[in-house]
């Protein structure tokens, strides 16, 4: 695990736009695979700035998303498919069949969870997943468990990470409380993986990520042996290494 701490998010985020425009550079019909959340909003902004200073284009790119909230369709404003719409895909040469995102209103859940799989599988797996990091070490919606979850599959929200999302919504009882996820089995098989986390409620995840055991109870400690893994901290995300 490579761990980079930069001065504040703005830096690191740079960076992490950096990486992943060096990716699509080096091979321009990279399958990426995408995060929501506070922590990438500002490494899209850069992508956004890099594509339109014509510095990398998403023509040839594909790319799959994390995870998305069971009950919330695309035009919903908190939902995962807004989101990325709103923060990246609208404002880059990518089309809408070249971007995927569990589908959170599918009738069969489960069986969107396996066509996920397959898909990416299909596309050759994923180049460079980017990820953010839960306050209780998830990647995805992958939750302290006593397992890591091998596949894509349907979750229930914890308490905490309910709470956490909720100020994006008008209330706590408006946030979805299951969602469909990668899952950490299908994140491990990404060629390479870029997490990102800032901020000071991170410190304790981002230590037991980078120096505790490993253990389902920490979903992201399992990153210590996926052999090409950088994080990107701010010194607040890293004042507990
Ligand atoms: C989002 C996701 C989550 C977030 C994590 C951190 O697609 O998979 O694991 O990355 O909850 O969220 P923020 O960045 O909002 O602190």
């Amino acid at each position: 695990m490579n761990v980079m701490i930069y001065k504040d998010k703005e830096t690191a985020s740079s960076a992490a736009a950096t990486i992943i425009a060096a990716q699509i550079l080096q091979k321009p019909n990279s399958v990426l695979g995408l995060a929501t959340g506070s922590s990438p909003e500002l490494t899209y902004k850069n992508l956004v700035r890099l594509y339109q200073e014509g510095v990398i284009s998403f023509a040839d790119v594909s790319t799959f998303n994390l995870d998305e909230y069971i009950g919330l369709d695309g035009e919903h404003p908190q939902s995962y498919n807004y989101f990325m719409k709103e923060k990246l895909f609208n404002h880059v040469d990518i089309e809408e069949d070249q971007f995927f995102i569990p589908n959170g209103v599918a009738e069969n859940p489960e069986a969107e969870c396996y066509d996920y799989e397959e898909l990416i599988e299909s596309y050759g797996g994923i180049d460079l997943q980017l990820l953010g990091l839960g306050g209780n070490g998830h990647i995805g919606f992958n939750e302290p468990s006593d397992n890591f979850a091998p596949m894509t599959h349907v979750v229930d929200l914890t308490d905490e990470t309910i709470e956490a999302n909720s100020r994006f919504f008008e209330s706590k009882d408006e946030v979805p409380t299951t969602a469909i996820s990668m899952g950490t089995g299908s994140i491990m098989k990404a060629k390479s993986i870029l997490l990102i986390a800032f901020g000071e409620a991170k410190a304790d995840a981002v230590a037991a990520m980078v120096n505790g055991a490993i253990s389902p109870e920490v979903q992201a400690s399992i990153l210590q042996v996926h052999p090409d893994v950088t994080v990107l901290v701010d010194e607040a995300a890293a004042s507990k290494l």
